[in-house]
């Protein structure tokens, strides 16, 4: 497929179908992950891999929506403070890295056939506390991984986007009030 349709194809299911993802497909997935690039390739991020019902429910508890409960698989992306690259005016890249390395894992799942959503919006405290988490690492995000259960409608959500002329600037930013 080519690149452009499966970025196309990739969009947030909240939904999934009760059947497990084959630990071979989620590998691959992982391994999308482990090669991102990263600032000054530190490779500041560790992937929490959930399958145990016990834990997906205690991780699914720390964000508010019900839907979140049909995940059998949430990758918990934790980016670790110490190891990112910090700029000389001291911004940490750990968001930066840990995002690229989530882009790779959800199109790879994308191209598996599977579904992804990330998810932001979660009782980080709670999280890293389940998971015992050490000093330093912290939960970024919540990326549940399955076959999709959702409907039509949800991937047509996907496709709306501002347009090119909306956001491309050429050789200065424009000011200028986009007119439709
Ligand atoms: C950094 C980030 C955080 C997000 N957090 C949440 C979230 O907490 N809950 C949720 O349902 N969707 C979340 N999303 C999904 C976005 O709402 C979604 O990507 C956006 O509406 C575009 O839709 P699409 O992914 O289907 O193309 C998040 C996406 C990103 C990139």
């Amino acid at each position: 497929m080519a690149f452009i349709d499966l970025a196309k194809q990739r969009y947030s299911a909240r939904k999934y179908q009760d059947k497990p993802v084959e630990k071979e497909l989620l590998l691959q997935v992982l391994e999308a992950g482990r090669i991102a690039p990263s600032a000054k390739n530190k490779q500041p991020w560790h992937f929490v891999v959930i399958t145990n019902e016990e834990i997906l429910s205690d991780i699914s508890d720390c964000y508010a929506r019900n839907w979140l409960k049909t995940a059998k698989c949430i990758i918990v992306v934790c980016g670790d403070h110490h190891q990112a690259w910090r700029r000389a005016d001291g911004k940490s890249h750990t968001d930066v890295d840990v995002a690229i390395a989530i882009d790779h894992m959800t199109l790879a799942a994308t191209d598996l056939g599977l579904a992804t959503c990330w998810i932001c919006k979660f009782d980080v405290i709670k999280c890293a506390e389940t998971l015992d988490l050490p000093e330093g690492v912290e939960p970024i995000a919540l990326i549940p991984v399955g076959y999709p259960a959702d409907n039509e409608n949800c991937k047509q959500q996907a496709k709306l986007r501002k347009s090119i002329k909306e956001i491309v600037h050429w050789d200065k930013f424009y000011y200028k009030p986009f007119k439709r």
